[in-house]
């Protein structure tokens, strides 16, 4: 029989509002009771993680050493590796010198087949390798290396590491779905050096990078602001993190010598932040349990690209089994764990039409429930916007955890420079580039955690790629061969 509304009685109904009811109450962030309870932990986790490494089992504020953003005198023929989800990407750059203006790029993307993600730590990089060869045997006679050198790369890997030197680091644990043995505890540059030897490939890695950090690099460059602009890069995608540029004084476990330029970008892992204070339901709680790493990557659980779609089918499958919502039967779809991606929540959430027709549809092809009432459409779309709009304001209140932690949130007492000094934040990811009510609410939340003064002074735009071209970037900037000096 047809699914409708109708078929659902009273009593359904009331039980459907209880729980909508519910999930409004829990996933409800208020500015003052909440969200600047947040931030006041999130100050204090990111000070703990600076203290010393380990000092904050939510942040592990990675020090990337990279103590300067490019220059844009960056020059020559390079290569890229982004690794990060279930695709990776290839990619080959040539930048001109001026503005490091790029004269050409080229890009492949592969998708990680899933066993790979789960398997064994050779069989993964040896993969990866491959395709790199494979995709460097069609390059053009410009990107071979002159004699006695090696091509260079930069490695994007999205991934906690503990970085010794901008061209080493060890992987701390694997987030976003991997779960591939072996890998924890050893240098990944060691490891993608090893494979592409194997395959013959005369290449090096000679930047590791996180992808906040490729885009913040790129941000700097493209947008050709003013020093101590550009600070922040957070990525909203499949998972969520953020860097930003701290003053090298306040990195007391930083043992090396004093960077000229005083600074350095630090990689937070956000995702990791666990504050009992974060609105979580049992959806959530769920969800985790349920997870390749339980009790791990809260924050990110919460508002990144890969979970916000599952924590609403868990709340529909909720309905469905306690309020029969799709009919007396749980429709089997519905219990297939990320069959619901964030891309068909934001398509359901945003739908215009009068009638839901894309709510309709997408219940229809992804979920296998026809012929649903408008009545229920119009619930799903609620789900979905509770579900966003906490992610949105979450993730908003990290931005201003990091605008208190480099006083520019307005609250700093001096009149120092920093007051009044517009900040950009740049942002990249899924998430974020293809949700503009997301987007939106984003942006409201900073302004209205901020207030509306001190918000104008603060600049939150989309910066495209950086996670390619910003590795390549650093590569350049990194050259063994020296040739591609900094600002
Ligand atoms: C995950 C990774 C982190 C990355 C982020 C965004 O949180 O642990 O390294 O930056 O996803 O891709």
């Amino acid at each position: 029989p047809a699914v409708t509304s109708e078929v659902i009685s009273r009593s359904d109904w009331n039980r459907v509002a209880i729980v909508l009811e519910e999930l409004r109450r829990k996933c409800d962030t208020p500015a003052d009771e909440l969200l600047c309870v947040l931030i006041d932990g999130m100050v204090e986790e990111m000070k703990a993680g600076l203290a010393v490494e380990g000092g904050s089992k939510d942040y592990k504020m990675i020090l990337t050493y990279v103590d300067k953003l490019p220059s844009g005198k960056e020059r020559g023929h390079f290569y890229a590796l982004d690794l990060g989800g279930t695709n990776f990407r290839v990619l080959r750059v040539h930048f001109g010198g001026k503005e490091s203006q790029m004269k050409d790029q080229e890009y492949q993307e592969v998708s990680i087949p899933a066993e790979l993600m789960l398997g064994q730590h050779e069989e993964l990089f040896d993969f990866i390798a491959g395709k790199l060869a494979e995709f460097v045997s069609k390059e053009t006679d410009a990107y071979h290396p002159l004699p006695g050198r090696k091509r260079e790369l930069g490695f994007t890997f999205s991934f906690p590491i503990k970085q010794t030197s901008i061209d080493a680091g060890t992987l701390i644990k694997w987030t976003k779905g991997f779960a591939v043995e072996g890998t924890a505890g050893k240098d990944v540059v060691q490891a993608l050096n090893e494979a592409m030897e194997k395959r013959g490939l005369d290449m090096v890695v000679t930047a590791l990078v996180n992808d906040t950090v490729g885009t913040l690099a790129v941000a700097s460059l493209a947008t050709q602001k003013q020093d101590d602009e550009v600070m922040i890069s957070v990525i909203l995608g499949t998972g969520t993190n953020a860097c930003y540029v701290e003053s090298i004084d306040a990195i007391p476990k930083w043992e090396g010598p004093k960077p000229s330029s005083g600074k350095m970008i630090i990689s937070m892992e956000w995702g990791g932040f666990s504050s009992s204070f974060l609105p979580r339901t049992q959806y959530d709680e769920a969800l985790d349990a349920a997870s390749v790493n339980p009790g791990e990557q809260i924050y990110e659980k919460l508002l990144s690209g890969m979970y916000l779609g599952d924590v609403v089918r868990r709340v529909l499958l909720r309905l469905a089994e306690e309020a029969a919502l799709f009919g007396p039967t749980v429709p089997s779809k519905l219990l297939v764990p990320f069959i619901l991606g964030t891309p068909h929540v934001s398509a359901m959430h945003q739908d215009e039409s009068s009638d839901l027709q894309v709510v309709g549809k997408i219940l229809g092809n992804v979920l296998g429930i026809d012929e649903t009432s408008l009545e229920l459409r119009k619930l799903v779309v609620d789900i979905c916007s509770i579900v966003a709009k906490r992610a949105a304001r979450l993730a908003g209140a990290g931005i201003v955890g990091i605008l208190k932690k480099i006083g520019r949130d307005g609250t700093k007492q001096d009149s120092s420079a920093t007051q009044n000094k517009r900040t950009v934040v740049a942002m990249d990811g899924g998430l974020y580039e293809h949700y503009p009510w997301f987007r939106a609410e984003l942006k409201a939340a900073v302004a209205e955690l901020l207030g509306s003064e001190v918000a104008k002074n603060v600049v939150i735009e989309l910066s495209k790629d950086g996670s390619g071209i910003g590795a390549a970037l650093l590569a350049a900037a990194h050259s063994r061969y020296g040739l591609f000096p900094f600002k």
